[in-house]
């Protein structure tokens, strides 16, 4: 059993996945709060040191640990082969638009960063469910392998 690569690298990739959404889900909601508090404030400033540090430290990392295991994952089961259904590029196709959301996050943090506010507190709180919908489609892909 522990000696099963296979089964090593799924972990490995789920414990990735899970630090990456942690991270998708916690930094809008960090936007909405940071969105309500004067530019220069004292909180303002430590938003800012949350938002760099949750991309640098955490999301980032975990983003490019979830595509090496993934691959790694996909290319050891042979899942690319059309003859083995076509779930993993659906699956694929979602992950590029959390890939969009990932890098429309970053733009936002920059943004914040030079004391910007790039857009209203609202569109975060809305923004802040993208990845919850596309976590739950890519997840129903993966373990049910409709088609
Ligand atoms: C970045 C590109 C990704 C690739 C190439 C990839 C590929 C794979 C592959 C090949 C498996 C093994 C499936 C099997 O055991 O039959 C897997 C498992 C899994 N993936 Fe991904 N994945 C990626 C991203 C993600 C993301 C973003 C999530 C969640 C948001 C995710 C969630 C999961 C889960 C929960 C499993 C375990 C499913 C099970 O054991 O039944 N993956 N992935």
């Amino acid at each position: 059993m522990w000696d099963e690569p296979f089964l090593w690298l799924k972990a490995l990739h789920i414990i990735a996945v899970i630090s990456w959404m942690a991270g998708m889900f916690y930094m809008p909601r960090l936007f909405v709060y940071h969105s309500q508090v004067a530019v220069g404030s004292e909180a303002s400033e430590l938003f800012k040191t949350m938002e760099r540090k949750l991309m640098r430290l955490i999301i980032n990392p975990a983003m490019i640990a979830t595509w090496v295991f993934g691959l790694w994952l996909a290319v050891t089961i042979n899942a690319f082969d059309p003859e083995n259904g076509g779930w993993l590029h659906a699956k694929l196709g979602l992950v590029l638009l959390m890939q969009v959301a990932h890098a429309m996050m970053s733009r936002y943090r920059k943004a914040f960063f030079r004391d910007e506010r790039p857009k209203s507190e609202r569109y975060f709180r809305i923004f802040n469910e993208i990845p919850t919908v596309l976590m739950v489609g890519i997840v129903l892909l993966v373990v049910f392998k409709p088609f």
